[in-house]
């Protein structure tokens, strides 16, 4: 594969959902809706800039071929093709619910008191990552360059190596990587660590989830030896190399930036101004997810309105929850949870003159919207409890092209480690921190805003999703890793520091 796409080598990107959720309308007719999370945000760029094969679930159950014209019509507008898997309804139940987002997701945000440990999970997850092998041996050539995404498919490479397969195979987590006490509470340690090892390059976020993988390695794989200095690292077993590296990802900033200056958004924008006069616009933008921190966050505000009550009618919350994967019981209770506080806090502080503090949607945005939103907030509150990255940390500023707005981020999040220049970063568990961190952005002087937020933009700008995927492509077939620059905001470190902690 060279690095630009060119050549015979295509890029063929694995992941447990394709960028289109398909769904039958009302005449039997099967429509792509756009997907949504951040795996879908960054792929969908690098897909449509270099062409190749996209193969993932299609988001329907049961067979798809009824589904191969839409799924064809789909990929010839994007630019790409799309090969669909099919997932029984038990298979999406035990694998996506259940293995998937009710033990890795919770485990790999530090939250292991929401797992749910059940044994026929893994026999299911182990059963759809042959799938999925399945369906890369059917579509790709040996000159493919083969890369798998996400916590969904930790498994593909093992199963593609027991298939015979020798074709170059990659992987990113897109999740963060839990540190040794949390990971090896998992029953199924030793064999998930070894099927990471199967790929020929492992990418993970940032610097701190590569030395939690290499620890958890290290104290279970014996006959693994560790080395190399800076933004790759090498684990050697036996004859086989492994490349391990930090790649944070990106996003599009360019078409980020671009849509953010048409006039539509621009309009959109002040009529959310005219809608709610005379304040500062507070934004949050998350799916339903526990670990993205929203109850914290509103305890945060109706703290700032308790002890800051000249802010009170100075200031709107707008809160936007995207709906997702609401079959999980702890979803369901969160968004109960969710509105109840909205509802407390509404009815607390809520003035006759029409001041309501917090204008809560809980739906997914159009792109137009989206980008509104981003336009018109002044102050960007993302404040997850753990976090891979966060790309609508990334986005907001992006899309503050005035350069004067200010973003309050979690110090543990992903993006922390690229954003800490700029951003006002708190510790979400602190309601007083946060509300303090509020405090502040709001009485923020201009010339500092724009310092701040100049900052995080020409790294957002300079680390885009474009130079995320050229990193990990380089990484991982370039002959001399020492070649390698080191990423910003990512310690050069050494494979012989990441000593274990006990
Ligand atoms: N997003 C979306 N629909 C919406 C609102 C946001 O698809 O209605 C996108 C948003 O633009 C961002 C992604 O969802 O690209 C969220 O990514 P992030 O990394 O912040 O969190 P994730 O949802 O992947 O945990
Ligand atoms: C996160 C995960 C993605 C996932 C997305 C949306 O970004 O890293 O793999 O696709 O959330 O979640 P869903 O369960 O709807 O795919």
């Amino acid at each position: 594969m060279n690095a630009h796409g060119g050549g015979r080598e295509r890029l063929i990107v694995v992941s447990n959902r394709l960028p289109f959720t398909f769904r039958q309308d009302a005449g039997g007719r099967w429509c792509a809706e756009p997907g949504g999370g951040g795996l879908v945000t960054a792929l969908l760029p690098v897909l449509r800039n270099r062409g190749g094969m996209w193969i993932g679930w299609t988001g329907a159950a049961g067979d798809s071929g009824a589904l191969s014209e839409a799924l064809a019509s789909a990929g010839a507008g994007a630019g790409y093709r799309l090969e669909g898997v099919a997932l029984t309804a038990e298979e999406m139940e035990k694998f996506y619910l259940g293995f998937s987002n009710e033990i890795i997701w919770p485990l790999f945000h530090d939250l292991q008191s929401l797992c749910n440990f059940d044994p026929a999970y893994w026999r299911t997850y182990c059963d759809v990552n042959a799938k999925y092998a399945d369906a890369v041996l059917a579509h790709a050539k040996p000159a493919d360059f083969i890369w798998v995404h996400d916590y969904h498919l930790m498994n593909v490479a093992a199963e593609l190596r027991r298939r015979g397969v020798h074709s170059r195979l990659g992987f990113f987590l897109h999740i963060p990587f839990p540190s040794p006490d949390l990971f090896m509470k998992l029953p199924w340690r030793l064999s998930l660590l070894q099927a990471l090892l199967e790929y020929d390059l492992v990418g993970f976020q940032t610097a701190d989830d590569r030395r939690n993988f290499v620890q958890c390695a290290r104290l279970l794989v014996k006959d693994a030896q560790f080395e190399g200095r800076g933004h790759v690292l090498v684990a050697r077993l036996g004859r086989r190399e492994v490349r391990i590296g930090a790649f944070p990802i990106s996003i599009d900033y360019a078409a980020f930036q671009r849509r953010a200056g048409t006039p539509e958004v621009t309009e959109m924008a002040a009529e959310l101004h005219r809608r709610l006069p005379e304040r500062k616009l507070i934004l949050g933008i998350d799916r339903l997810d526990y670990t993205k921190g929203i109850p914290l966050r509103l305890k945060a505000f109706e703290n700032l309105l308790e002890r800051s009550p000249d802010l009170r009618e100075r200031v709107s919350f707008i809160q936007v929850v995207v709906p997702s994967r609401e079959d999980i019981p702890e979803y369901h209770r969160l968004r109960s949870e969710i509105e109840q506080l909205v509802g407390h806090i509404n009815g607390r502080f809520a003035r006759p003159g029409g001041w309501v503090p917090i204008w809560y949607e809980y739906r997914s945005l159009s792109r137009l919207e989206l980008l509104a939103y981003y336009r018109a907030a002044d102050i960007g509150l993302i404040t997850p409890l753990k976090d891979g990255m966060n790309l609508v940390a990334k986005e907001y500023c992006t899309c503050s092209i005035e350069e004067d707005c200010v973003l309050i981020l979690s110090e543990f999040a992903g993006a922390a480690a690229q954003l800490y220049r700029g951003a006002l970063l708190v510790n979400p568990y602190d309601i007083e921190g946060v509300a303090d961190a509020i405090r502040r952005a709001y009485a923020m002087e201009p010339a500092e805003r724009h310092a701040r937020m100049r900052r995080m933009r020409n790294s957002i700008r300079e680390h885009d999703v474009f130079w995320w995927v050229d990193s990990f492509l380089r990484a991982a077939i370039t002959k001399d890793l020492r070649a390698f620059p080191q990423p910003h905001g990512q310690p050069a470190e050494d494979a012989t520091e990441y000593q274990l902690p006990f």
